[in-house]
């Protein structure tokens, strides 16, 4: 069965855009086994747009642009499955793609085909193009149903940005991950707006069809096709990654893998934040607490109190895990360091429980407790602090 976790990969749309090749492809599936990914469970490797011709050929069949792909395109999907990972691939759901290459509307089942003879494991498919009086979820469901009769099992990434509210019916047309939002950029202001707006779906993701916040830009450092903004810092990115995991969400690396620096490979390696991603339950993060920070105003222009308030900005998570753990994250999204409190009354362990909670910062290693009543770290801005925890008995 396809998609029983959050699928975890890369795409290599975020950096390289129209610019892939063969080669780049090769070379990409051996550093994701040289350098650890597909250990870690990373396994498919997903080509985005622009790797066709623009017109299909004389038999109505996609053809790969043979100057990037000179040996076609299942010599590529045998290189990458002889590195054991499997490879995906992308259509789109309109006449067009977004970059203006053939796609698969009216298609459908001769192009699942063709992916199916290439040796395709995965396929993602966009909204571009889509003709005002077409019917959005009939044509997922078309794609859905040529891909099952493809011959090869094909895991179906739907890609609508969020429009007619996927997470509503997108599993019903048997996808097993669905795009949420508008594309990520590589800044700070782009992946938390995308976390914000998705908080209240969450829950309708779990095993066999997950909820898609995009892929990641953690490690990008401002390269790339989606360097829009600030660059991130490693808080930001850090924040980034840690998010997706607390929201149980696909992981696809968009970064170069071949150069992307060290703190970053182990951070998307992180063992404890891909446990609490990929963990067997499936569950959303409950939502706790969502408030605003106030934080002092040293030098306040005329008009201007000694504080300021900034609004929706502090989120505590509780999110259950398997065998007993829980995941208790807490998350400042203002640009000032802040104290974040948790009662515990309101995670359900009121004074009378007689319980405490244990916990473990997931970052630095640190055991804390076992407390009781609340706890309130103080969080830097654009950051998190994120505890793996158990309840123990009050002695
Ligand atoms: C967008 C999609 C991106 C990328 C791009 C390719 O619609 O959201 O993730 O696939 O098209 O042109």
């Amino acid at each position: 069965m396809l998609s029983q976790r959050p699928p975890l990969g890369w795409n290599s749309w975020n950096t390289f855009g129209s610019n892939i090749s063969d080669a780049l492809i090769r070379e990409m599936a051996d550093i994701m086994v040289e350098k650890g990914y597909l250990a870690a469970g990373y396994e498919y490797l997903v080509i985005d747009d622009c790797w066709s011709l623009r017109e299909r050929d004389e038999n109505g069949l996609l053809v790969p642009d043979p100057e990037k792909f000179p040996h076609g395109m299942k010599a590529v999907a045998d290189y990458v499955h002889s590195k054991g990972l499997k490879f995906g691939m992308y259509s789109c759901a309109g006449v067009m793609t977004c970059a203006g290459y053939p796609s698969s509307y009216d298609h459908e089942f001769t192009d699942a085909k063709t992916f199916a003879s290439w040796g395709v494991d995965f396929l993602k498919y966009d909204f571009c193009f889509f003709p005002e009086t077409g019917d959005c979820r009939a044509r997922y469901q078309t794609m859905s149903m040529a891909l099952k009769a493809s011959g090869r099992e094909i895991l179906f990434s739907a890609c609508n940005w969020g429009q007619h509210e996927p997470w509503k019916w997108m599993r019903s047309v048997g996808a097993h991950m669905y795009r949420s939002t508008g594309d990520i950029m590589d800044n700070y202001i782009s992946f938390t707006d995308i976390f914000r707006s998705q908080i209240d779906n969450l829950c309708m993701s779990a095993n066999g069809c997950y909820n898609d916040m995009d892929m990641l830009t953690v490690g990008m450092c401002g390269k790339g096709n989606v360097g829009l903004g600030k660059v991130c810092t490693y808080e930001e990115y850090r924040l980034q990654f840690a998010l997706w995991c607390l929201a149980g969400v696909p992981l696809m690396m968009g970064a170069d893998l071949r150069s992307v620096p060290e703190e970053y490979r182990q951070l998307m390696q992180h063992p404890d934040l891909l446990r609490i991603d990929q963990d067997e339950e499936s569950r959303s993060p409950f939502l706790i607490r969502r408030a605003s920070v106030t934080t002092s105003n040293p030098n306040p222009k005329e008009g201007e109190y000694p504080w300021r308030t900034i609004p929706d900005a502090s989120f505590t998570f509780l999110r259950h895990l398997s065998g007993g753990e829980f995941a208790l994250a807490y998350i400042n999204l203002s640009d000032a360091e802040a104290r974040i409190n948790c009662e515990f009354a309101d995670i359900g362990l009121p004074a009378g429980s007689g319980m405490t909670l244990q916990l473990r910062d997931v970052f630095t290693g640190e055991e804390i407790g076992p407390r009781t009543d609340f706890y309130s770290p103080s969080v830097p801005g654009h950051d998190l602090k994120l505890y793996l925890c158990r309840m123990v008995p009050k002695k």
